[in-house]
């Protein structure tokens, strides 16, 4: 039992610098930071905790726009596995990241620097 929390504790806290990397996988399609712009896909600041489809000037899929996803590590672990199973009908095309927790962790404490309206400095 006190093994298995502690792993558990080891996935939940990512490594940002490493999350970084790992956001090369989504960066052709997704920006973040203070000049972020919508390009194939939303801008994702402030992602955790925001719902599904909230980008205003973004254009989603139908799918995405109805969803009443709030998007956390749980929703986006099942999100980045499996998009259709979460939101259906939705237009993201991304696969091939295969079940790697520790790259998810690092990936989410990467998007939790990123504040709704980051500030450039
Ligand atoms: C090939 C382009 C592409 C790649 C690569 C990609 N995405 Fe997406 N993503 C999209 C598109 C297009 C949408 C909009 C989907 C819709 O409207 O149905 C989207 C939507 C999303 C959303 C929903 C955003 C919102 O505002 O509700 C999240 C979260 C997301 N992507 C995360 C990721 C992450 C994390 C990665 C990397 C692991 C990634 N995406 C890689 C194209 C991509």
């Amino acid at each position: 039992m006190f093994a298995a929390s502690a792993g558990y504790a080891q996935t939940a806290f990512g490594d940002a610098a490493a999350g970084k990397a790992a956001f090369a996988a989504c960066a052709s399609c997704h920006q973040v930071g203070a000049s972020a712009r919508n390009a194939f896909g939303p801008q994702l600041n402030g992602l955790m905790g925001r719902r599904a489809g909230a980008v205003a000037d973004y254009n989603y899929s139908v799918g995405m726009r109805q969803s009443q996803v709030i998007w956390s590590e749980q929703t986006l672990t099942a999100f980045i596995k499996r998009p259709d199973q979460v939101v259906p009908g939705n237009k993201m095309r991304f696969s091939g990241w295969g079940y790697d927790e520790k790259k998810l962790a690092n990936l989410f404490a990467y998007l939790r620097t990123f504040p709704p309206n980051p500030v450039a400095n």
